[in-house]
């Protein structure tokens, strides 16, 4: 048996998707567990290119069952959209696609609540995807969220829906908005479900029969360690747990189940939106960083803002979700730089400070302390076996794995799915 997690360790888009992807070939279930369509996983492979949103990024392979578990949030529209768009290619998910009616649906207005208190933030705002997705998770916590179990019942789901107007029109209008149609959203969101009926089922005792099945599990971690809700740089996060422990409540299953847990790192860093991020690069090599790194987002298409390597964060990102394992991506994007520079801690009033001493104020103040390697200046797009990376290369892993305490297991050295090298 195994049960694999997937995480992303830094501020997100570290190359999930084609890790999801690439460990799928040996999967029976693909699980997303928490976010929503915030997330944008690429993958490249025999079917073309993708940005998976909400459909786990194992569906590719034909032995794979994808389960979109509790934790996840549901843009109903998007969901059905994504499941059309790869039957189109030749992907059927009949039978394979499991949805959890516990998830909790995108309304209307989340997106336009985050739509006016990120207006009224201004400067402070955090940049969100604009996808409703802290609302949606407020209204959860709040009690007053609406779940795939409630359209089973129409009189129930209406009630819910017209006491949500009652409050939300008040103030979407009281900001200049105009009011929503209750009809209107019945419609639509009653039109969604039908077609998702099929596929909606607690997978809860599918869970329970599997695992002792011995099946291989896999969970694609959404969004990354710093955009979690707690442990990220609050307030410029996501609304979910993006950390390994965040299964549990996800799926229903103990997170002390994992057998392995993979920290996808990028070979250098990106951040999409605001917060602090202080290996940021704002010259001319970050912008290298962009534009060999086509470093523009899956979901949104914003430039992402890039920076060196921060080993003080994977640090801390392998502590707190105990990863087994890294698996760096994008070393290939590395290949043209002279000189290549890794933080390997910070400093603050010529002190070393660590990354959970204070918050985003905190780390927008701190200084990184880095350490210069010599760039290997050959290509490494596509390989596949360690012994022909360049001597330069190895050691720059060689560093990464040092300074984070975590080994790597997987390199990737290019967007398909075949560049890859496998460690052990
Ligand atoms: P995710 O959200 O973590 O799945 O990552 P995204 O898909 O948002 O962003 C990662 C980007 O990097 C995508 O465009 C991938 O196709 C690309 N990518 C992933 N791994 C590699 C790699 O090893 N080399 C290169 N050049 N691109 C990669
Ligand atoms: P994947 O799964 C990168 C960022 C947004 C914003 C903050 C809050 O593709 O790695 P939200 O819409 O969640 O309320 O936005 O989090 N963000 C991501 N950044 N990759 C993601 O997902 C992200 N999901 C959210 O840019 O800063
Ligand atoms: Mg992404």
């Amino acid at each position: 048996m195994a049960m694999t997690l997937v995480v992303g360790s830094q501020w997100g888009d570290e190359g999930k998707g084609k890790i999801i992807d690439y460990l799928s070939a040996n999967s029976d279930y693909v699980i997303r567990f928490h976010g929503g369509n915030n997330a944008g996983h690429t993958i490249i492979n025999d079917y073309g290119k993708f940005a998976m949103h909400l459909i786990p990024s194992g569906v590719f392979y034909k032995n794979t069952t994808a389960i979109i578990a509790n934790g996840t949030v549901l843009d109903l529209q998007v969901l059905v959209d994504e499941i059309k768009m790869l039957k189109k290619v030749g992907v059927n998910l009949a039978n394979r696609l499991i949805i959890s009616p516990r998830c909790h649906i995108i309304m209307p207005y989340h997106k336009l609540l985050e739509k006016v208190y990120e207006k009224a933030k201004g400067k402070s705002r955090t940049g969100s995807t604009g996808r409703g997705i802290g609302p949606v998770y407020a209204d959860k916590v709040s009690y007053n969220g609406i779940r795939l179990a409630d359209l089973f019942d129409q009189k129930i789901f209406k009630e819910k829906l017209s006491i949500q107007l009652l409050v939300k029109n008040k103030i979407l209008q009281a900001l200049g908005e105009k009011p929503l149609r209750q009809k209107e959203i019945e419609k639509n969101i009653l039109a969604c479900f039908r077609k998702l009926l099929p596929f909606i089922k607690e997978p809860y005792s599918i869970f329970q029969k599997v695992i002792k099945q011995k099946k291989h599990l896999l969970f694609e971690g959404a969004q990354g360690v710093f955009l979690d809700n707690d442990w990220g740089t609050y307030p410029f996060v996501t609304a979910s747990t993006s950390l390994s422990g965040g299964i549990a409540a996800g799926t229903g299953i103990p997170a002390q189940k994992l057998t392995s847990v993979i920290g996808v790192v990028k070979a250098y860093t990106t951040r999409v939106g605001e917060g602090p991020f202080p290996t940021e690069l704002l010259d001319g090599i970050g912008e290298k960083l962009r534009t060999v790194g086509g470093e523009f987002g899956a979901t949104t298409g914003r430039p992402r803002r890039c920076g060196w390597f921060d080993a003080e964060l994977i640090k801390f990102a392998g502590e707190i979700n105990g990863f087994t394992e890294l698996a760096i991506t994008k070393l290939d994007i590395l290949d043209t730089f002279k000189e290549i520079k890794i933080c390997t801690h910070y400093t603050l009033n010529g002190k070393r400070v660590s990354y959970y001493d204070g918050d985003a104020n905190f780390l927008a103040k701190v200084k990184p302390v880095y350490k210069t390697f010599k760039g290997w200046e050959k290509s490494t797009k596509g390989i596949t076996k360690y012994s022909n990376l360049p001597m330069q290369a190895k050691q720059y892993l060689k560093a990464i794995s040092d300074l984070t305490g975590v080994k790597i297991k997987l390199i990737s050295t290019g967007q398909k799915r075949s560049e890859i090298i496998k460690l052990y």
